[in-house]
């Protein structure tokens, strides 16, 4: 799968309060790439993000998924793309915390009515170290172990892409680095497409491709 953001312009608010967080992007991501996302805050890495995922569409130029243009989806086709083909993993980590670690992983593919739903987060999970951790409920869990409950969600029904912003955010070095390792390891291993927004130079130097943001631009 590829994603081609095509001078893309992204607006908040109209009139007076109008505010352009995205300006004129030109930018690619398909599967095997590894790309890292950085720039101050409020310079529209989210924003960036967020129109590669098809969580929102751009107020000017063109987005393509495998060379269809998204502007004419539907809702409900956009939904689908993400359902079948992204993953995202926040900074927060978005738990349930009434669920474990097998459920919060089961939930989308269950809403999404995917077959084999219960092996697939049990694989996951067993991907990101956390096998042994099926049952246990997010307090019970570390700050990373948390994090790797929520990539694993995120890898769990097999996307091409994983758009991650700032993962390794609310870790401490160490955890951090365990999670971009296994986030490098996928990008390697399974030719999984990773772009990844992080303060972290370190981080973002370890990237194939890194895209500079500036007030809304790429720089
Ligand atoms: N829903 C919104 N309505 C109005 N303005 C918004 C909205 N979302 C973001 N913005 C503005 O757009 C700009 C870019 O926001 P964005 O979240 O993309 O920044 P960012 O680079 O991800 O920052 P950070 O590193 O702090 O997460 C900011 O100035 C922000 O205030
Ligand atoms: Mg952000």
């Amino acid at each position: 799968m590829k994603i081609d953001l095509l001078n893309v312009s992204k607006a908040y608010g109209q009139g007076e309060a109008q505010f352009w967080a995205l300006k004129d992007a030109t930018v690619s991501a398909t599967e095997g790439d590894f790309i890292s996302i950085v720039g101050p805050s409020g310079s529209g890495k989210s924003t960036m993000l967020h129109i590669f995922g098809c969580l929102d569409k751009p107020t000017e130029g063109e987005v393509r998924v495998d060379d269809q243009l998204i502007s004419t989806f539907s809702d409900q086709q956009m939904s689908r793309i993400r359902r079948d083909h992204i993953g995202f993993v926040f900074q927060q980590y978005y738990l349930n915390a009434s669920m474990t670690a097998l459920q919060n992983v089961l939930l989308p593919m269950q809403l999404a009515g995917v077959k084999g739903g219960k092996e697939k987060a049990a694989a996951a999970l067993e991907t990101v170290g956390l096998g042994g951790k099926l049952r246990s409920y997010p307090a019970q869990l570390s700050g990373g172990e948390q994090q790797r409950v929520a990539i694993a969600r995120a890898l769990a029904n097999a996307p091409s892409i994983v758009l991650a912003d700032e993962p390794t955010g609310s870790l401490d070095t160490a955890t951090g680095k365990n999670v971009l390792d296994m986030l490098m390891a996928l990008n390697r291993e399974r030719n999984l497409g990773v772009v990844i927004v992080t303060h972290d130079e370190t981080v973002a130097q370890k990237a194939k491709h890194m895209i500079h943001v500036l007030d809304g631009r790429i720089s």
